[in-house]
């Protein structure tokens, strides 16, 4: 997720030891709805089981028009030797604290095999040593222990519960809220590789005058919007 967007060219690849991380197509429809036609995979989701390939397709479409509009980055996980996609990894970012919104996904049959704490590392690592983002966020329904663990093998500290945030299939939700800020990493300073057009906006609007619960707030709001978006494309949201 690279606030420096602006400068990326190439989609980033990432290599791990058992994973590549690489840039969604579509001749991944297929695995695509192969992970989110399943129920177990959305039960905690804000989004519904898909029904059709053709919504896989434009989920597909909406992660790369992200890409191109340089609001986030989606990487499909695949296992290194395979082209096969198994997961889901990334988010957006948000240029006015310089955060970014993480979330991820993983076909059933790869479960517990540590293959997302291993992508989520990666892309923290990148997010981290190749952009300006100062802050990463995730949030995850109470009811989620595979997705607190992977956080917290991550390093993300657990800030609180978010009561009723979530709303979505009918009812609201309490998310736990977890956060990494690059000092919590043994990367360098946030300014240091921020590119001036961002980092002239630290302390600008949104940033100075706001607390800290407002700033996830904020954070969580925006992406709820991209998520709304992302649904209507796909024509999932309910
Ligand atoms: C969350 C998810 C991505 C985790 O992927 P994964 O590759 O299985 O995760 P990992 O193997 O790296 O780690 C999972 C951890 O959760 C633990 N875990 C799994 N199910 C658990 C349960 N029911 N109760 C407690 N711990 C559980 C595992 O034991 C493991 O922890 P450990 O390494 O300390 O033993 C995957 O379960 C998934 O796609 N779920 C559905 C979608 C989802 O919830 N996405 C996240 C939304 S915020």
């Amino acid at each position: 997720m690279a606030l420096a967007g602006a400068y990326m060219r190439e989609f980033p690849l990432l290599e791990t030891e058992h994973l590549l991380l690489r840039s969604l197509t579509l001749e991944d429809e297929a695995d695509v709805f192969a992970i989110y036609s399943n129920p177990e995979v959305t039960r905690f989701r804000d989004v519904v089981t898909l029904a059709n390939k053709s919504q896989a397709r434009a989920v597909i479409q909406a992660f790369q028009a992200e890409f191109e509009r340089d609001s986030g980055v989606r990487w499909a996980i695949t296992e290194r030797g395979t082209s096969r996609l198994i997961g889901l990894c990334g988010g957006g970012w948000y240029r006015h604290n310089l955060s970014a919104l993480l979330s991820y996904d993983l076909n059933q049959h790869y479960w517990n095999r540590g293959i997302m704490t291993e992508a989520v590392r990666a892309v923290v690592a990148y997010t981290f040593g190749h952009a300006g983002t100062n802050r990463i966020t995730a949030t995850t329904v109470v009811e989620n222990p595979a997705s607190r663990q992977v956080l917290r093998h991550a390093g993300f500290q657990e800030e609180g519960i978010l009561r009723d945030w979530g709303f979505w299939k009918g009812d609201f939700k309490d998310l736990r809220c977890f956060s990494l800020l690059r000092k919590d990493t043994s990367t360098a300073s946030v300014t240091r590789d921020v590119p001036d057009s961002l980092a002239n906006r630290r302390g600008g609007e949104g940033v100075g005058s706001c607390s800290r619960p407002c700033g996830v707030a904020a954070t969580v709001a925006r992406t709820a919007r991209a998520c709304y978006q992302l649904k209507m494309v796909a024509g999932t949201h309910k």
